[in-house]
């Protein structure tokens, strides 16, 4: 079936909240513990709800940090939807939507390899590696799409 998205706001805390402790392992990607969390990232970000007709299966977002610079910062799938191309469709989708944008980027955790393979196959290229950079003691790598 065909994917849907759904623009977020402020008031869907709870929805971002749930789906994000849902996927969360407490190291290669970490949830959001406070309303106060989710709801910055709201106001902050672009956030899209991924649906299969009406049921919610994850969520794509980017922050834009300038006119010409999108920073995608959260790419989920619920895990009964996962491994069946919906993340790779989810962000061909977010892509076109902001394909004017110069600069696209990211970063992932190292060992992320599922989500790193996919933003792979998207473009993007390794640009470097980030020690603590949420200061969470983790590292990230840092990922910009190649533009054609
Ligand atoms: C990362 C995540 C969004 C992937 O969702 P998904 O819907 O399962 O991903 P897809 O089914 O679209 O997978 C697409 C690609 O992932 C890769 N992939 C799938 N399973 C993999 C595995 N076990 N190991 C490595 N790569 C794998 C393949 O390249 C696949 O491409 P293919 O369809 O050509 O085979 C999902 O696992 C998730 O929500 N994880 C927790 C949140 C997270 O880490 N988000 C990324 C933060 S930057």
């Amino acid at each position: 079936m065909k994917l849907a998205y759904k623009r977020l706001t402020e008031k869907d805390w709870k929805t971002t909240t749930s789906i994000e402790k849902a996927v969360a392992d407490g190291k290669v990607f970490k949830a959001f513990t406070k309303a106060s969390e989710a709801s910055e990232y709201l106001r902050k970000s672009v956030v899209y709800l991924v649906l299969i007709g009406e049921k919610p299966i994850g969520t794509i977002s980017y922050e834009p940090k300038s006119q010409v610079h999108a920073y995608i910062d959260s790419m989920t799938i619920l895990p009964e939807y996962q491994g069946k191309g919906y993340a790779s469709e989810s962000l061909e989708w977010l892509l076109t939507k902001i394909e004017d944008k110069k600069v696209i980027d990211l970063v992932t955790h190292p060992q992320n390899s599922k989500a790193i393979c996919i933003y792979l196959e998207h473009g993007f290229m390794i640009e470097g590696w980030k020690d603590n950079y949420f200061g969470d003691g983790e590292p990230r790598l840092h990922l910009v799409l190649a533009k054609k």
